[in-house]
């Protein structure tokens, strides 16, 4: 079987999280620990190479998020199945995921961590699916945005396929 296509390269990737770390670095200067949220499984990779670029204060926290039904024809339920590990209040958060497809998982996210009262609470997103969307969603810092096909790589995956492809590629229907 071949490689998925590349839609965004791996050098591509790199320089806009440079760009991405830079902008979130001056935004947050003067902030003591910026805690960052990474919604597993898919955030690991971005949320690696983005915490490393940093050159303020921060911690990393994980969450797992499980949405009911299949991932093509979600209703919007989403469930938490694991926390963070320490509380957020008074502290400044930073939300950060590899994709925002229909919106449910971040708009629950953000309505779940707003009523623990952080400080601030902002989103940091690897690729955005705009015709995909179904609710409104606050995207505060935005890698790509990108049509509407099935992209893996990068964290995403394909029924656990190509999670770790270091590049972001598109499956054809029928791979
Ligand atoms: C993916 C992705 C987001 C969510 C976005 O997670 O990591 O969390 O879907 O989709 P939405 O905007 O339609 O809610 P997935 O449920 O595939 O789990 P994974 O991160 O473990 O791959």
């Amino acid at each position: 079987m071949s490689d998925p296509k590349v839609l965004i390269s791996e050098q591509t990737i790199a320089a806009k999280i440079s760009e991405l770390a830079q902008t979130i670095s001056s935004d947050y200067a003067g902030v003591e620990d910026l805690v960052m949220v990474g919604v597993l499984k898919g955030s690991f990779i971005f949320l690696a190479d983005l915490s490393r670029r940093l050159t303020i204060p921060r911690s990393v926290d994980f969450m797992a998020l499980s949405t009911y039904g299949n991932a093509t024809q979600t209703d919007g339920a989403v469930r938490m199945i694991m926390d963070l590990r320490r509380n957020i209040a008074g502290r400044h958060v930073l939300i950060v995921e590899d994709i925002v497809d229909t919106g449910y998982t971040i708009s629950y996210l953000l309505r779940a961590l707003a009523t623990r009262h952080p400080a601030s609470l902002k989103t940091c997103v690897l690729v955005h699916k705009p015709d995909r969307r179904k609710v409104p969603v606050q995207i505060d810092y935005l890698g790509f945005e990108i049509p509407d096909v099935w992209v893996v790589g990068f964290g995403l995956d394909w029924s656990e396929r190509y999670r770790t492809l270091p590049y972001i590629g598109v499956v054809e229907p029928g791979d």
